[in-house]
């Protein structure tokens, strides 16, 4: 057998969130907003926030432990390693290269990070994915982990009531098996709308000055109201896109893990799919957006509710800064626990 037919499935999956739940009630007392507000328009109640000295590397080094032990695994099984990340914890070098420290790695394997924002981790399964085709990489771990706590400008309500920190990890292994594991995938970007949702300063292109610190140029900005509305098409676009590459009505699609922005992009989104909410789970009402992360967490989670089953077809699909988005259908093979 080629090793070009060679299919690529979730061997494992591990998760780590921060400990300290900031809740809405907090939130109402740092700007003018309500617990009513936040819920109504957005789905969440509180959100997790990293320890001072708790890095992506760290939350995300926790995730893949959690799976390389739930695979019965140690760190020198793993051959290639991706981090998929918005807020890396230095410029450079990479999350990934200090996560590879952290987890105790191999010297003999590359260690890179994919920035794609909220679709990072779909990113990063596509990456992943066509690299293990070819034979060259057995076992994979792709972890999206983010601390939106550090780039969000906490008097700023219109954003700072969305995010959270966190991280999930799985680990992918090729196996000859036909028709399992990840089966279609697409994805997209679109630069033009790059100024919806950004960080403007920090990079090489404007360097932190007292001014720009004093500015807030570090800060994450968006513009919600486009943001939603590109998210909405784009996220169902995407699923449609991907279903008719496969051959796959929605109708065959056991579950939907859409990136956690907002319930009311959930909701548009499963109505135009047509799609009831109770395929959708959603975990946003206690972490929030957690960009990178939020598929892995609830992927994770609908696992250990029981939801997912072996065999089944589960569609995630993400959209973020960039504009970025992506979509993956995959068959669902039960990992140990
Ligand atoms: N609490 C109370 N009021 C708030 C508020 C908050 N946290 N944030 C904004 N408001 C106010 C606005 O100032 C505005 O007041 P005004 O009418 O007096 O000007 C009012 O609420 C309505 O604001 P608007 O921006 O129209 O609300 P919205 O219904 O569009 O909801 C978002 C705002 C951010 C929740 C929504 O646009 C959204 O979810 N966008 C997508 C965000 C997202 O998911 N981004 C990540 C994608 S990966």
């Amino acid at each position: 057998m080629s090793s070009a037919e060679l299919s690529v499935f979730i061997r494992a999956i591990g998760v780590h969130t921060p400990e300290r739940k900031l809740t809405n009630a907090e939130l109402s007392k740092m700007v003018d907003t309500s617990d009513e507000w936040i819920k109504t328009r957005s789905g969440i109640a509180e959100r997790r926030i990293a320890a001072p000295g708790e890095n992506p590397s760290d939350m995300g080094a926790k995730a893949a432990a959690k799976a390389l032990e739930r695979a019965g695994l140690t760190p020198a099984d793993v051959d290639l390693l991706i981090v998929a990340t918005m807020t890396p914890d230095v410029p450079f070098p990479s999350t990934a290269c200090l996560l590879q420290a952290k987890l105790g790695l191999r010297r003999d394997i590359p260690c890179f990070d994919v920035s794609a924002a909220c679709s990072g981790f779909v990113y990063a399964l596509q990456v992943a994915k066509d690299m293990m085709r070819s034979g060259a990489y057995r076992r994979t771990l792709v972890i999206g982990s983010e601390k939106l706590s550090s780039v969000v400008d906490w008097s700023d309500r219109t954003t700072c009531v969305l995010f959270g920190d966190g991280a999930g990890a799985v680990l992918l292994e090729t196996t000859p098996e036909k028709n399992v594991g990840l089966l279609g995938n697409l994805l997209g970007a679109d630069g033009n709308n790059s100024e919806l949702l950004h960080c403007i300063g920090g990079g090489s292109a404007a360097p932190a000055t007292t001014d720009s610190l004093r500015d807030g140029k570090h800060f994450l900005r968006m513009n919600g109201k486009e943001v939603f509305r590109h998210a909405v098409r784009v996220m169902a676009e995407s699923c449609e896109r991907v279903l008719a590459q496969c051959d796959v009505k929605s109708e065959q699609v056991a579950w939907f893990i859409p990136h956690q922005a907002n319930s009311r992009i959930l909701e548009a989104v499963a109505s135009q799919l047509n799609v009831g909410m109770d395929r959708f789970p959603s975990n946003l009402e206690r972490y929030g957006n957690t960009s990178a992360a939020s598929i892995p967490l609830a992927l994770e989670e609908a696992w250990t509710d029981g939801k997912l089953k072996h065999g089944d077809l589960v569609l995630i699909v993400a959209f973020g800064a960039g504009l970025t988005w992506g979509a993956t259908l995959l068959r669902w093979h039960e990992p140990p626990r």
